[in-house]
C-alpha cells in the first residue's frame, strides 16, 4: 500500500486502457497519488466514460473547435492548471504538443510510448519493430519534450517478438504491460524519486540509460 498524495490528470483521446491501469492501481492502493480530473481532445473518447464511471472530473478540450495549435495548446494548459495536477499524465493522447506547452509542465509531463526508446518514435512502432527483425519490442515512459517521444526515459519493460508475431499479436501482448508499468513509472515522478536533469532522467540522483530504468515484467 501507497500513500497517495499527488495530483493528476490524464490526458486522452481514445479507448482508455491505461486510465483503466491507473484507475486499478489507484483502487489497489497501489498509486501514490489521486486521479483528480480526465481531459480528453475528442468528446468520443472511450476513456471519458470510464472516468465519468468511476467518478472522475472530465473535460473536452476539443481540437476541432481552435484556429490553431497555439489556441488549443493555451486552452489546454488552462484545463490543466484549474485541475492543479502535480503530474500530467499522456495516456493515448494524439496530439502534437507546442514548445510553450510542453516547456510550461517540464518535469511532470510523461507519456507512455510502445517501443524500446530511443528506438522507434513515431507511429507504427509494431510493425517497424517486426519488419527490421528485432527480437524484442516493449514500452517505454518517458518525460516530455519538445521534440516527439524525444524526452529522457524514466522505466522501460521489454516484451520478446515471437516469429508468429504480427504488430496486432504483438501489441496485444505489449499492452498489458503498459499497464502494469505506466503506474509504477508515475509513482517514481510523484515520489520525486525520478526527476528530469538536463537532457537525462535521474533517479534518486543516478543519470539513467535513455530508456530509462529497466522494469522486468512479474
Ligand atoms: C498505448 O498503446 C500507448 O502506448 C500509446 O497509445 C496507446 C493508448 O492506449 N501512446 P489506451 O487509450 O490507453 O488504451
Amino acid at each position: 500500500m501507497t500513500s497517495a498524495t499527488g495530483r493528476l490528470t490524464l490526458l486522452l483521446s481514445g479507448r482508455g486502457s491505461n486510465l483503466q491501469a491507473f484507475l486499478n492501481a489507484q483502487d489497489a492502493g497501489e498509486l501514490e497519488g489521486n486521479i483528480t480530473a480526465v481531459i480528453s481532445n475528442r468528446p468520443g473518447a472511450r476513456g471519458l466514460e470510464i472516468a465519468r464511471r468511476a467518478g472522475i472530473a472530465t473535460e473536452v478540450v476539443d481540437h476541432t473547435l481552435f484556429a490553431s495549435r497555439d489556441d488549443f495548446d493555451l486552452k489546454l494548459a488552462e484545463t490543466i492548471d484549474q485541475c492543479a495536477p502535480d503530474v500530467v499524465v499522456l495516456a493515448g493522447f494524439m496530439r502534437i504538443l507546442t514548445g510553450p506547452f510542453v516547456d510550461k509542465f517540464r518535469g511532470r509531463l510523461i507519456n507512455i510510448h510502445p517501443s524500446l526508446l530511443p528506438k522507434y518514435r513515431g507511429l507504427n512502432t509494431h510493425q517497424r519493430a517486426i519488419d527490421a527483425g528485432e527480437r524484442e519490442a516493449g514500452a517505454t515512459v518517458h518525460f516530455v519534450t519538445p521534440d516527439l517521444d524525444e524526452g529522457p526515459g524514466i522505466l522501460q519493460a521489454r516484451v520478446p517478438i515471437q516469429a508468429s508475431d504480427n504488430a496486432e499479436t504483438l501489441a496485444a501482448r505489449v499492452l498489458p504491460v503498459e499497464h502494469k508499468l505506466y503506474p509504477r513509472a508515475a509513482n517514481l515522478v510523484l515520489s520525486g524519486r525520478v526527476i528530469l536533469g538536463d537532457g537525462v532522467a535521474l533517479l534518486d540522483h543516478h543519470v539513467l540509460p535513455p530508456g530509462g530504468e529497466e522494469w522486468t515484467p512479474t
